[in-house]
């Protein structure tokens, strides 16, 4: 079985092509950050018409690139949500366009889903069942037992700003480009963490939950109340910054696994690239006896391998394949069985 994935989400536009026995055979990502970086985060609109700008020409190179057609393609699935609903609804109807065409079966994809499944693109495989994985990214932060396809159950999840939204505000407070992220851990390098004390919010909670608002708004304060902003200041804050979203991720990730009775952790998303959380990982679950498993960093970010992959695991489970369905923004990871 051969699947073509389409990943219109947000900001990344990607195609991949998934064939059952031998993995990956091409993908391309087309990134809009470029882009977007002028006006320091995504916008919507501008991220529509830039995925319909390149998503013809990346599936005809993709096509290209693995030597198929569209007669030696099986199948079809697209990121169907969460996401914008305008960048949605590009590769969606994109997706249906090409799949009327060529007469080849079209199946939405969750794009969490996807992220919960990247790492059965690594060498390794993927994990056994049951794994915990912690999506951070810019737009979620979530743990999520997963038992299987389909059986996934939210252990915790943000109230407010995903972590990759908190590295973002906090970049812009230090004076740092969209995406903050890599910003903040570049310059966090020149820093002294223990400078400014941050809050680590929500970590006292008998919960799993996360709230990274008030962190932002700590490291606002923080930058206002320094009698010398300097470069060596900023670096400090940028430093603690770090360690504080790092800190409550890893701690509260380890004590889900051990509530769950879960032997290995999965991180996935923009902030699994972050080192310094992967380091503390690293060191912690050594401790606890929890295996943590990185996907390849490609892998970890908005890609269509993700898509592809998934696709290929529910057309092989699911023949009864429909057009009943439709882009939706609001798609929840638990709607799906
Ligand atoms: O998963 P992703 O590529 O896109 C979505 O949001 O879906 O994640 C992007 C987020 C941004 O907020 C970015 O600042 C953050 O991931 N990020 C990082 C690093 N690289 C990307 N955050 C911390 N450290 C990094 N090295
Ligand atoms: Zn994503």
């Amino acid at each position: 079985m051969r699947v073509l994935g389409i990943e219109s989400s947000c900001d990344e536009t990607a195609v991949a092509i998934y064939e059952q026995g031998k993995g990956i055979i091409a993908e391309s990502v087309a990134s809009q950050i470029e882009t977007h970086a002028k006006f320091g985060g995504v916008v919507p609109e501008v991220a529509s018409r830039e995925h319909l700008k390149v998503l013809p020409a990346l599936t005809q190179q993709v096509l290209s690139n693995a030597g198929c057609d569209w007669s030696s393609v099986d199948g079809i699935a697209v990121t169907a949500g969460p996401g914008l609903m305008g960048a949605l609804l590009v590769g969606v109807t994109y997706a249906r366009s090409v799949g009327l065409v060529n007469n080849i079966p079209v199946l939405p994809v969750h794009h969490m889903e996807g992220h919960l499944f990247a790492p059965g693109l690594s060498d390794e495989g993927l994990p056994d069942f049951p794994f915990m994985s912690l999506l951070v990214s810019g737009g979620h932060t979530l743990l999520i037992r997963v038992d299987g396809l389909g059986q996934y159950k939210v252990i915790g999840q943000t109230i407010d700003d995903a972590a990759g939204e908190c590295f973002d505000k906090a970049a812009r407070v230090l004076g740092l480009p969209y995406p903050g992220g890599p910003e903040i851990a570049k310059l966090a390098k020149l820093g002294d963490a223990s400078i400014f004390k941050l809050p680590r919010p929500m970590l006292n909670k008998p919960n799993f939950n996360f709230s990274f608002s008030g962190l932002k708004t700590a490291v606002m304060y923080a930058a206002r109340g320094c009698e010398h902003f300097d470069a060596q200041a900023k670096a400090d804050l940028a430093a603690a910054t770090e360690l504080a979203i790092a800190d409550v991720l890893v701690k509260k990730a380890m004590r889900a696994c051990k509530a769950e009775h879960v032997e290995t952790l999965v991180i996935a998303g923009g902030v699994a690239a972050n080192q310094t959380l992967r380091i503390m990982l690293d060191k912690v679950s050594k401790a606890q006896d929890v295996n943590v498993f990185v996907p390849d960093l490609a892998y970890c970010t908005d890609n269509a391998a993700m898509i592809a992959y998934v696709g290929a695991l529910r057309f092989l489970q699911n023949d009864n394949i429909t057009n009943d369905w439709d882009a939706n923004p609001r798609w929840k990871l638990t709607d799906l069985t």
